[in-house]
């Protein structure tokens, strides 16, 4: 197997040298098994659907959008529109919204008190842009960026769901969708295709089994 390695560089010499202090002994580099480390990630990825109250880190949650907004996309059209929301306030009048609608009211005594949103501290939102610019993969690409989001939160620790049942009674609220163009900033040329509760896990789901019948190589 083709393995991709690199040198861990020891950080603390360069500071020492530009402070103008003996850099420390030389450390031994560390080797780094690139692949392996991106091979467990997304192996060991579950949805976490129960969260701490602790909030994410501003940094993280940069880093997560700029991993999604990275993945690929048809012809580079980049046809996605994301918002991460942390602000409680705006998910719970958004969960009003969505718990007013047929499937939400049927979905709320399910809560155990929270919002449709399982109280997670950050919650993205993807939407397919149509119109001119958009391709007729738009929806493909919005799942691309949504894995890498998934990937992303994954090896920072964190815990996450992709979730379309949510993006579904959004949909069916006017004043929902109302709410994601006046208070998100959403274009009008942006559809809803689903939602990704964000949060420091407080279950430890284990990783489901799947069917490696469903692939096979052929040589
Ligand atoms: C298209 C799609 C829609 C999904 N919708 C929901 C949803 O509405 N609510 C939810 O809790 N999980 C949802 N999930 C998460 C799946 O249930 C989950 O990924 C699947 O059971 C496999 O589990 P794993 O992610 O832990 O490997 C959805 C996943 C996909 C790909």
């Amino acid at each position: 197997m083709k393995q991709l390695k690199f040198l861990a560089i020891a950080a603390g010499v360069m500071a020492l040298v530009s402070c103008g202090q003996q850099p420390a002994p030389a450390q031994e580099p560390v080797e780094v098994d690139k692949a392996a480390v991106v091979i467990e990630n997304i192996m060991t990825r579950v949805s976490v659907r129960q969260f701490t109250e602790e909030p994410v880190a501003k940094a993280d949650l940069e880093t997560i959008l700029k991993a999604g907004l990275q993945a690929p996309s048809a012809m580079n059209a980049q046809d996605w529109q994301v918002r991460i929301v942390t602000n409680q306030e705006m998910l719970n009048t958004l969960s009003g919204f969505m718990l007013s609608t047929e499937m939400g009211k049927g979905m709320a005594e399910r809560l155990n008190g929270k919002n449709a949103f399982a109280n997670a501290p950050a919650v993205a939102f993807i939407a397919a842009e149509t119109g001119e610019k958009a391709t007729a993969y738009n929806r493909e690409d919005t799942a691309l960026l949504s894995e890498n989001i998934l990937l992303a939160a994954h090896a920072l620790g964190l815990g996450a769901t992709y979730q379309a049942a949510p993006a579904r009674m959004i949909n069916d609220s006017k004043e929902a969708k109302d709410f994601l163009k006046t208070t998100l900033g959403f274009p009008e040329n942006a559809d809803l295709i689903n939602i990704i509760i964000i949060g420091h896990p407080a279950e430890s789901p284990a990783v489901k089994d799947r069917d490696q019948s469903k692939g096979r190589i052929i040589e």
